[in-house]
């Protein structure tokens, strides 16, 4: 359960600043919104493209905290400098993709390059290997995001398939690689 595993914890980065990573609470829909529509403000290569409103976020956090509580969703934020910074979670599938868990990443443009991503990510996959159920942790990509290929193939990710013109980004059709993390 998220509520069990996702425990609160400071981390400090290569250049010695120390984020804390925890999970959100209803007191973080103002930090949650804003965060989510600076990605948006950026057009990150993420699939959300549409800015949120507080009441859309109100909605999704008031689901999702019942969703960490029952451990169908592991989600922790990065906080620095007094706000929110970076995010990532696992969620779970249902069903016969129970065993199955997928991935979701981001870091404020300000703080990209200092460590962050790599703090949040070996923070969910700790969560997520201490989840017995979960055998595979899986993630898309676009192909264009070498930053996150990167990344992710630090940790363990590998390519599995290629979806050849799935994502309209900035105009464009651009392919998207699906990675898996698999349990040995
Ligand atoms: C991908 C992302 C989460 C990385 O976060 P970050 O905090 O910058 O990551 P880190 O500083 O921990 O760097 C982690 C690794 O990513 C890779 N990387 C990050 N930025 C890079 C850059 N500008 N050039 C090359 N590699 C880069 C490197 O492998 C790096 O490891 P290293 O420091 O050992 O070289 C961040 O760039 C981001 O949020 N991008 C926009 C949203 C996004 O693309 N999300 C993923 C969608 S699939």
């Amino acid at each position: 359960m998220c509520y069990a595993l996702c425990k609160q914890k400071n981390v400090r980065l290569k250049g010695g600043r120390i984020i804390l990573i925890r999970r959100p609470t209803m007191r973080d829909l103002g930090a949650l919104t804003k965060y989510i529509n600076g990605l948006v403000e950026e057009d990150a290569p993420i699939d959300m493209t549409e800015r949120i409103s507080t009441s859309f976020e109100r909605k999704w956090l008031k689901e999702n905290v019942d969703d960490f509580k029952n451990g169908k969703r592991h989600y922790v934020m990065a906080l620095l400098d007094g706000g929110m910074v970076g995010a990532t979670n696992i969620t779970v599938g249902k069903g016969r993709h129970s065993h199955v868990a997928e991935y979701g990443i981001s870091v404020d443009k300000k703080y990209r390059r200092i460590g962050i991503g790599s703090a949040l990510t070996k923070y969910i996959l700790d969560v997520g290997k201490r989840d017995k159920k979960i055998k595979i942790i899986t993630l898309r990509v676009y192909e264009f995001n070498t930053k996150a290929k990167a990344m992710y193939e630090k940790f363990g990710f590998r390519k599995v398939a290629y979806l050849r013109d799935r994502v309209m980004y900035k105009g464009k059709l651009y392919g998207e690689y699906v990675m898996d993390w698999e349990r040995k």
